[in-house]
């Protein structure tokens, strides 16, 4: 899988920034000059990919409009079985871009997000901290922990979590009307990992995955329940019921 090289910036103010994100992520630190695969630390941080530019923005564009309506997001708190009262533990085992963690996290959720490409994490990183200094952002980003691995790493630890959720979905279906951002992050990241039947042969309790609506399921059993909406669905497998 293509990742980046590195973090660099122009601005002295964020040096320190990129040094402890190089740091965390294990990339180097480049020359502002470096034309490799990189994070530009910026108002927004950028991905630079063969000439290719992707913004994760939390506060402006289309995922903005989905986070000022996380509310009615009804399918995905259906598919989490979002509990407010008790706060579901969920690994997010394809963090992408975050959006689906966030929103997650903004219910009240404790979520886990794992993601294999340092680039991404970082740009979530990013994202989350662009956010604006308020109380339910602030305690959307103390619900998200971020973790840079292949969550098959995390198999042996799925009973710790309420809910196991995958998406795979970017490369599942060409011919369906794509963002920009999906098709940058099908060129980056070059080959398609669905770790969804890794989960489901796990000691998961709810494991959810998402799928556009007309895909062939990544798993074939009759215990699915399906919560579908108008482009996508989130098949259900249970295996122990929550009390609530
Ligand atoms: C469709 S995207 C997820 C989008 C995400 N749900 C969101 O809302 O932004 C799939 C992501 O899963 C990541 N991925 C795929 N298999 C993985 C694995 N085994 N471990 C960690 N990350 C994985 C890919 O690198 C890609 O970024």
């Amino acid at each position: 899988m293509a990742d980046i090289k590195g973090i660099k910036t122009g601005d002295p103010e964020l040096f320190q920034r990129a040094k402890k994100l190089s740091s965390k992520y294990n990339v180097l630190l480049l020359e502002p000059e470096s034309s490799d695969t990189h994070i530009n630390l910026d108002y927004p941080s950028v991905l630079c990919f063969q000439g290719m530019k992707l913004v994760n923005s939390f506060i402006k564009g289309k995922f903005y409009s989905r986070i000022t309506k996380f509310q009615n997001e009804s399918l995905l708190k259906k598919a989490c079985a979002v509990n407010t009262a008790k706060p579901q533990k969920i690994l997010d085992t394809t963090g992408g871009l975050g959006h689906d963690a966030f929103i997650l996290a903004l219910l009240g959720q404790k979520v886990t997000v794992v993601e294999k490409n340092a680039g991404l994490c970082i740009l979530l990183e990013e994202a989350l901290n662009e956010l604006p200094d308020l109380p339910y952002f602030n305690d959307a980003v103390s619900n998200i922990t971020i973790i840079n691995s292949d969550s098959r790493n995390l198999l042996d630890s799925v009973r710790s979590f309420d809910v196991i959720y995958v998406d795979p979905m970017f490369n599942s279906n060409k011919r369906l009307k794509r963002t920009k951002q999906m098709e940058f992050l099908d060129l980056y990241l070059e080959d398609y990992d669905d770790p969804a039947i890794d989960f489901f042969k796990s000691d998961f309790k709810r494991l959810v995955i998402k799928k556009e609506l007309r895909a062939s399921a990544s798993i074939k059993d009759s215990s699915a329940i399906s919560f579908k909406g108008s482009s996508i669905r989130y098949d259900v497998y249970i295996r122990e019921k929550n009390e609530f």
